[in-house]
């Protein structure tokens, strides 16, 4: 056994866990809220056309190289990038992945606590009866009340802090296995419905039908965020679940596996969503309120829709806890390796810079809205920095450092394990770490700040 690779390490307990954990990370509130939020304010199929294009060109290769970073460095994206360039600059990328962390949580438990404030309102019946314009309002008046919005942050970043406290085994693998398949057979019981309603074919339209003439830099930067955003990539938090990963798995078909998996939920999320949306007379590009609104109308018009609701809002706030404890172990996993904190006191350090922030973001939305930085409130500028800026320069150097700097040789090695494995698409992989993902990144970045034009 190679001698860093320490056998007292909390590890995944084998295949299914890891594509459990892994996917869990992938599969939350990007898919079911941001993918159908940001794809409707971008102009649909010609949008979803160069997403796909991206997770398969850039993101596939993005996530094996993040793996591959992590079991071979076995650390956080800090020390496992000190561990396999030692005296090099590339530990600044694990920094910057560091500083996304806090950024992403502040703005992503937010909308995790409206899951919960979704599961209450269904408890009680009050998204019951209740008109599109009815509950746009009630979304409104829940967001512009401080008090709410901060109360379900809390307790969210609660439940994340105690999942972390538990450890990597009995905290993120045992809750991942079996509900993540319960959401996904609920998202594909809402699209039929959602499809079955009258007027609802102009949603499959603007999904599926694509119109070019909407394609602009800004739409193929959003395209890049979000691709990113919704795979976990770019910050390190595959990375970090890499150096769990046992040195018997296949890192490269669990990648595709997670990748092709996530992609099925946003397009099944985007399903449920757009013909609703057109059967109802809304506008796809009513913003972060989206699936809020939305998806309590489709419940109204279901058999046992009350029922479906409560499960459904509880499911994505599962889906949203798979996704923030492993955001949140990323710092944590810092925190303990690198300032050689004890878990309990890293996680609860975290968790309380993580909340200050995370207040400020929630009070965005209502009593600080009027606060703008770049004409966005603190909670789209986070979401803003993070997804279209962080991630994607995350992602650049990751693929540049498998691409050019670690050896091929040691590469090929974590693929195969050793050689026990094929890996035939081996030399793909490798043009496309070094040539076409890394390019692609920047001419996304270029074109879209207008420094490069087709
Ligand atoms: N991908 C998750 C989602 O779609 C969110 C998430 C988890 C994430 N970890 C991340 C986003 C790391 C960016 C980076 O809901």
């Amino acid at each position: 056994m190679n001698e860093s690779f320490s056998t007292d390490r909390d590890r995944f307990s084998g295949r299914f866990a890891v594509i459990a954990a892994a996917a869990g990370s992938a599969i939350g509130l990007g898919n079911i809220w941001r993918f159908p939020y940001v794809t409707g304010e971008n102009g649909g199929g010609a949008f979803l056309i160069i997403y796909l294009f991206i997770v398969f060109a850039i993101g596939i290769p993005v996530m094996t190289s993040e793996f591959v970073i992590g079991r071979a460095g076995q650390k956080n994206p800090y020390g496992s990038f000190k561990n396999l360039a030692p005296g090099k600059p590339w530990y600044l990328i694990g920094l910057m992945g560091v500083v996304a962390a806090f950024m992403i949580l502040a703005f992503y438990t937010t909308v995790s606590g409206w899951t919960l404030e979704y599961v209450y309102q269904t408890l009680t019946g009050n998204l019951q009866g209740k008109s599109d314009a009815e509950l746009t309002g009630m979304f409104d008046v829940f967001l512009k009340g401080s008090f709410r919005p901060v109360l379900w942050f809390l307790i969210f970043m609660g439940f994340t802090a105690f999942i972390i406290l538990s450890g990597v085994k009995n905290g993120i693998e045992r809750y991942t296995k079996f509900l993540m398949p319960l959401l996904i057979v609920l998202l594909i019981a809402l699209s039929i419905r959602s499809v079955t309603l009258e007027g609802s074919k102009a949603g499959l339209q603007f999904l599926f039908n694509p119109d070019f003439s909407k394609i602009t830099p800004k739409v193929i930067l959003e395209a890049l965020g979000q691709a990113f955003f919704s795979l976990s990539i770019g910050m390190g938090t595959l990375i970090t679940y890499g150096s769990y990963i046992q040195k018997n798995e296949n890192l490269g078909s669990s990648a595709l596996f997670v990748c092709v998996a996530d992609t099925a939920v946003a397009v099944i999320a985007g399903i449920a969503i757009f013909p609703a949306v057109f059967a109802l007379g809304g506008s796809p590009a009513s913003g972060t309120g989206l699936v809020f609104i939305v998806l309590p109308v489709i419940f109204q018009k279901m058999p046992f829709g009350q029922l479906f609701e409560l499960l459904f809002f509880i499911l994505l706030a599962v889906a949203a806890l798979t996704s923030t404890i492993s955001v949140l172990e990323v710092i944590v996993a810092y925190l303990v390796e690198e300032l050689k904190m004890t878990r309990r006191k890293a996680t609860i350090a975290a968790t309380l810079m993580v909340s200050v922030l995370g207040i400020i973001t929630v009070l965005s939305m209502g009593s600080l809205s009027k606060f703008l930085v770049f004409g966005k409130n603190i909670f789209g500028l986070l979401e803003y920095l993070t997804s279209n800026i962080m991630l994607p320069i995350g992602g650049f150097f990751i693929v540049l450092f498998i691409g050019w700097f670690f050896s091929p040789a040691r590469t090929k090695a974590e693929l195969t394990n050793d050689g026990k494995l094929k890996a035939g698409y081996f030399p793909v992989f490798l043009f496309i770490v070094k040539f076409v993902a890394p390019v692609a990144i920047a001419m996304v970045f270029l074109y879209s700040l207008g420094i490069f034009k087709f």
